[in-house]
């Protein structure tokens, strides 16, 4: 299915899922008053994955979020927080009812989440409408603080173009030859490889093949690594996440690829559990993101200890996404009038630097992350796999 079909179902869904809850009579219930919150109370949405393949990331994220409430007394901004927890699932089709159930039946004042490119865009038109902040803490499609973006949605993440373009001019200085680029068949995935297919060919790189497998549906890579192999490939770019990542690169060893053809991606790719996963089939990959557990810096290293005390696990970039959505709120609601929508994105506008484990980061006038991206190579550190940072991305 094309990029244009795609955005056309997404946006067909998120209309009848709308007209369904205003038939209902749910839709004439918003409260821009801040809803369900009341007095010293503020109650806050989070949506992301319970099930399907990105459910991980959202485990990641519900941690990352729940240790920021616990580091702070359970408040943000001085109100104690309820929060009501819906399970994103793997699409549209979960995820835009999710978000409105969330704003129209339990009245949250905010919502905090959404792993899937695909989904955020479903749901960009309800939140705007509905004058209700959204603060994306990972999905990456770059409409949302692009062409579609709008007063109401923030990001505490990264857009695709820009963490996958990050890679681009160092694989065009690296590699000897053309490069293959493979990803899942959905929104994230066709703006993963646009984003680095530009900044690599702006910096020389030739591209040797680009093909899409379908999202979640794809555990035997084989024919892919068959074609990759009977390329003129000297190496490749992907992005796969959750199960897919794992899938991806074990096989990518056993079909012997690994050491020969050298493979980069978006950080994603080798990210907290799907690594100790990938255990030492991942050695060697390279990737560009904005946090890694190795990075040197006290905030960085007060966050990683404090996680793994709470959570007996080393954080991940989507627990970091969501901390720091948490810690935006915190400061958004202390500086906010009150709790209705256009009184809590006055204040986001206003929150300034944030203090982050990933270094320090700033929202940008669309609302996306002004910030500094890194690149990692797998590594094996006293008997475990770490994103090593080798550099820096600019
Ligand atoms: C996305 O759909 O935007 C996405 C999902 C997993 C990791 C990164 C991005």
């Amino acid at each position: 299915m094309g990029v244009r079909s795609v955005s056309s179902l997404i946006r067909s869904i998120a209309g009848l899922a709308v007209g369904a809850l205003a038939l209902s009579g749910c839709g004439s219930s918003l409260d821009q008053s801040g809803g369900g919150s009341s007095g010293s109370d503020v109650k806050v949405g989070l949506l992301v994955p319970l099930s399907g393949v990105y459910a991980p990331l959202g485990e990641d994220m519900r941690n990352g979020f729940q240790l920021y409430l616990d580091q702070h007394g359970g408040k943000l901004g001085g109100r104690t927080v309820k929060l009501v927890t819906a399970d994103e699932g793997e699409g549209p089709q979960t995820g835009v009812p999710a978000a409105q159930k969330l704003v129209t039946q339990d009245q949250v004042t905010t919502v905090v989440g959404v792993v899937n490119s695909a989904t955020v865009l479903g749901m960009r038109d309800f939140f705007h409408e509905s004058k209700k902040p959204l603060l994306v803490a990972n999905a990456g499609a770059d409409a949302i603080t692009g062409a579609r973006k709008s007063e109401y949605i923030w990001r505490t993440s990264f857009s695709n173009g820009k963490v996958s373009g990050a890679l681009g001019p160092e694989v065009a200085k690296d590699v000897k030859g053309k490069v293959y680029l493979i990803a899942p068949d959905y929104a994230a995935g066709r703006e993963m490889v646009a984003g680095f297919r530009k900044a690599f060919e702006a910096a020389g790189g030739k591209v040797a093949g680009e093909k899409y497998t379908p999202f979640g549906k794809t555990q035997d890579f084989q024919p892919y690594l068959s074609t990759i192999r009977a390329s003129d490939a000297k190496a490749v770019y992907t992005f796969y996440s959750g199960a897919e990542a794992v899938s991806f690169v074990k096989q990518y060893k056993q079909f012997g690829l690994a050491g020969k053809t050298p493979l980069y991606g978006p950080g994603f790719l080798t990210e907290g559990g799907v690594l100790a996963a990938q255990g030492q089939t991942a050695v060697g990959v390279k990737t560009s993101l904005h946090y890694s557990t190795e990075l040197d810096n006290p905030r960085n290293k007060e966050f990683v200890d404090g996680y793994r005390k709470k959570f007996n696990e080393p954080p991940t970039v989507f627990a970091v996404q969501a901390y720091d959505a948490a810690a935006v709120l915190d400061k958004a609601l202390a500086k906010a009038s009150g709790t209705g929508g256009e009184e809590l994105v006055k204040a986001l506008g206003g929150v300034g630097p944030i203090d982050s484990p990933r270094g320090q980061w700033s929202f940008d006038a669309d609302h996306n992350v002004q910030q500094k991206f890194y690149l990692r190579e797998v590594k094996s550190s006293g008997g475990t796999f770490v994103n090593a940072v080798i550099g820096d991305l600019g």
